[in-house]
């Protein structure tokens, strides 16, 4: 943090109104710019020598100058046209000064200011700090300012003279506050929400993304919770989607089961964290927020057996009836042995009644059926049928 310093200038100004009155004598028959020189040497509140003519006359009558001199250079080339405080341009500095001549002010800041403006501190839980510390002219000239409500800085850079600059945090950048103003999302002075913001996180970011969770059949419950931040950063990061971490780490934050940590086999893309190749992270139609239901999700990147199959096992599209999508306690994530898996559905004892068992006992299903596809309503293996 840096802070802009603004001089305390106290203790001499009974001896600037002195020397005031002796350059008051010595410049009137001075050029008009000499003279100038001389009164923004004791006040910062003097007008530009260029400034609006109205504007001068109103300063000069009430610092005793002589008027005619200071106007007539007033038709050099125009500056911005400065923004004045009115209590500043109607003279009534004694509203702010213990008087006309002196640089003390009647009560500092924010005491001061909100004898006028409504004390918008009042009642909001998260203050600005150089706001509840009376800082305004940090931000504001009491006096005058080419800028929009007195501001010292335009947009930005106001900010950026405390801050440092957001962007910086990496180098995925949220194009709302690249492209966008500070002031879109946050107060400058104060509000009752955590970083001071306008409104809650939920509201900042519908605000642009109302598309987010959207109305689909399922959503994700930090989504909806509106809690984006769980998830992203709000001005920028060194991970893509605006991620304050990769995706396994985010996931894993809330989801540190996946894969389980015991098991045997993990799923390939699950192993490497890559959530995203099934899942979409906000909502979706499908349950557990899947891009595609399975079978169709296992195609993207298994080839499909299915397709060129002559005989198919009654229940092969139900996958994840069989396998277990992220990691699993035997080969193949299968759940359990594969004997038990055939049990489920298939009774030991009809089996044995079968005459085409007969020496299966014992053995792996697998030795003689394909659990997937044949090229007979058995399933045989090639090397399993009866020659
Ligand atoms: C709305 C309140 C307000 C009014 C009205 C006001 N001032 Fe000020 N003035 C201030 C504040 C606040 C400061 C202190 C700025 C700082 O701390 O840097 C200041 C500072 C000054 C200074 C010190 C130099 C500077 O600009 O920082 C002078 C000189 C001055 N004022 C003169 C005047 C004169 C002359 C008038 C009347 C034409 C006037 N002021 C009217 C609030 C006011
Ligand atoms: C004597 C009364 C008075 C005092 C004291 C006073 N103001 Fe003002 N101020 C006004 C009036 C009147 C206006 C113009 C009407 C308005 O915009 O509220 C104004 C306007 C402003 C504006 C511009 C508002 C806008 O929308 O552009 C700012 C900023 C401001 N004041 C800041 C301050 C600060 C900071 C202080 C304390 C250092 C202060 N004022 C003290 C009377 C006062
Ligand atoms: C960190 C910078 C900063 C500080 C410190 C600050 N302001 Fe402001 N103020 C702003 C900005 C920026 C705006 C313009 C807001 C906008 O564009 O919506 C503003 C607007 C205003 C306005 C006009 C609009 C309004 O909200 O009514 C007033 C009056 C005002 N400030 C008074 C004050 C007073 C009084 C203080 C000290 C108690 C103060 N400000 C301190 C940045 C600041
Ligand atoms: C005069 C210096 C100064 C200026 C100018 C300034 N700030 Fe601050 N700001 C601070 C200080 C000091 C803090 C408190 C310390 C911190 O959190 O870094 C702060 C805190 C904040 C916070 C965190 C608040 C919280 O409670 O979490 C936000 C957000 C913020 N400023 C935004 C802004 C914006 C937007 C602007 C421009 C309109 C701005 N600041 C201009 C000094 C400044
Ligand atoms: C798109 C909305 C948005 C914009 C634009 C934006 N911010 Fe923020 N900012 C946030 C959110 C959201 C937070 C986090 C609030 C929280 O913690 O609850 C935040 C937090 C902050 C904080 C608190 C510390 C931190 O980094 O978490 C500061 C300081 C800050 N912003 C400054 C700025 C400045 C300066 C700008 C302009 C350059 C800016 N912000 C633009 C949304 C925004
Ligand atoms: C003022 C408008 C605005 C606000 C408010 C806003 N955004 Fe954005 N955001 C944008 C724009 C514009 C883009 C770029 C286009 C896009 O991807 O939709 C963007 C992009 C994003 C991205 C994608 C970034 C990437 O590189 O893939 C994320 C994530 C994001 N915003 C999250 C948030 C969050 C979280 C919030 C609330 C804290 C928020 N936004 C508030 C305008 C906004
Ligand atoms: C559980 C974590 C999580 C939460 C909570 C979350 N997101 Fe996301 N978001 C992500 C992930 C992961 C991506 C994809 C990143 C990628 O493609 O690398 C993403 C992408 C985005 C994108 C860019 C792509 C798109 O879909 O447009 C935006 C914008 C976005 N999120 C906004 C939001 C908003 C707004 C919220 C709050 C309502 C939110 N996110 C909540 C994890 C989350
Ligand atoms: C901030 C915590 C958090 C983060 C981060 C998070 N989740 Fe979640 N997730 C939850 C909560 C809470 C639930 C709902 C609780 C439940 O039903 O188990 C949930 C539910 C789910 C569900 C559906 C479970 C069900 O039973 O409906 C899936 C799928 C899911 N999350 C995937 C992900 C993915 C993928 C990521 C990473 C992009 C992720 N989550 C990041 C908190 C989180
Ligand atoms: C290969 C596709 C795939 C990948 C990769 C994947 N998942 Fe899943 N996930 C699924 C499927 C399919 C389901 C539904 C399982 C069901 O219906 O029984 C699911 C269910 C879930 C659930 C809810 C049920 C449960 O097991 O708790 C969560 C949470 C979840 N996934 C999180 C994750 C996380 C975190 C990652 C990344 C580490 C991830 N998934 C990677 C396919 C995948
Ligand atoms: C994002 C790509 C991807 C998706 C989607 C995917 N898989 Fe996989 N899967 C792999 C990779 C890579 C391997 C390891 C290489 C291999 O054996 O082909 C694998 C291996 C497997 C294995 C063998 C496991 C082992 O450890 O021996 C099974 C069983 C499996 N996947 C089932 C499924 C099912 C069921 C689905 C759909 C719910 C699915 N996969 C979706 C990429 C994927
Ligand atoms: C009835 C249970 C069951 C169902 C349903 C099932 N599988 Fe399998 N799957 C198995 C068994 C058992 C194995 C082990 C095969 C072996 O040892 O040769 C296996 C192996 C696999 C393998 C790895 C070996 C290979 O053949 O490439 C993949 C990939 C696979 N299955 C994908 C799928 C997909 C995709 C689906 C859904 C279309 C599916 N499975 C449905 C039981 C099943
Ligand atoms: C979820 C239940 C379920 C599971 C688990 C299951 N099957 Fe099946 N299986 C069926 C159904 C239903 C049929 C068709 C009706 C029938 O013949 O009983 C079938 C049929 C078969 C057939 C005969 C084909 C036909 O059309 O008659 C074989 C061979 C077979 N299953 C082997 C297996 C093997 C080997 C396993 C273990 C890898 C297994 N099944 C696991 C439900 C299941
Ligand atoms: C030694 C080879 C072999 C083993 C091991 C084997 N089978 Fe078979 N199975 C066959 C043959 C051969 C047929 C065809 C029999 C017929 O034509 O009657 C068959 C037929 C079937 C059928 C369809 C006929 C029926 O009875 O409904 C099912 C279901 C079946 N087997 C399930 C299983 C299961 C489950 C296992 C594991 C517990 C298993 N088989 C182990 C060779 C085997």
């Amino acid at each position: 943090m840096t802070q802009p310093g603004h001089s305390k200038r106290a203790g001499w100004v009974v001896m600037a109104a002195i020397v005031l009155a002796a350059a008051v004598v010595l410049t009137s028959g001075c050029s008009s710019t000499t003279q100038h020189r001389w009164l923004t040497f004791f006040f910062d509140g003097v007008s530009p020598t260029n400034a609006a003519p109205g504007a001068l006359a109103a300063r000069t009558a009430n610092t005793n100058t002589v008027s005619g001199q200071v106007r007539q250079v007033a038709a050099a080339p125009k500056p911005p046209q400065n923004i004045f405080h009115p209590p500043f341009i109607q003279n009534q500095c004694a509203d702010c000064h213990k008087s006309a001549f002196s640089q003390d002010l009647t009560v500092q800041p924010p005491k001061l200011c909100f004898n006028c403006h409504k004390d918008f501190l009042a009642g909001q839980k998260v203050q600005h700090q150089p706001v509840a510390e009376g800082e305004c002219v940090s931000c504001h000239s009491p006096h005058q300012s080419p800028n929009q409500h007195l501001l010292v800085k335009k947009g930005n850079a106001l900010c950026l003279t405390c801050h440092d600059d957001p962007l910086a945090a990496g180098k995925v950048k949220h194009q709302a506050v690249e492209a966008g103003d500070c002031l879109d999302c946050h107060a400058p002075h104060a509000t009752n929400f955590k970083g001071l913001l306008k409104k809650s996180v939920k509201a900042t970011c519908a605000d642009c993304h109302d598309d987010i969770p959207g109305k689909k059949k399922f959503v994700h419950q930090p989504v909806g919770d509106g809690e984006c931040l769980d998830c992203h950063a709000p001005h920028a990061t060194k991970f893509t989607g605006l991620l304050k971490k990769s995706v396994k780490a985010t996931c894993a934050d809330c989801h540190d089961d996946i894969p389980a940590r015991n098991a045997k086999d993990v799923h390939q893309p699950v192993g490497d964290g890559d959530c995203l190749a099934c899942h979409t992270p906000h909502a979706a139609d499908n349950k557990n927020f899947l891009k595609k239901t399975a079978p169709a999700l296992c195609w993207d990147c298994h080839d499909n057996f299915l397709a060129k199959a002559k005989f198919q096992h009654d229940v092969v599209e139900d996958c994840t009836g069989c396998h277990k999508p992220h990691s699993a306690a035997g080969n193949f994530l299968l759940a359990k042995d594969v004997l038990k898996v055939c049990g489920d559905c298939h009774d030991d004892k009809d089996l044995k009644a079968d005459k085409g068992h007969a020496g299966a006992e014992g053995k792996s299903c697998l030795v003689c059926h394909d659990p997937h596809v044949g090229t007979d309503a058995n399933l045989l293996k090639p090397s399993a049928k009866p020659k």
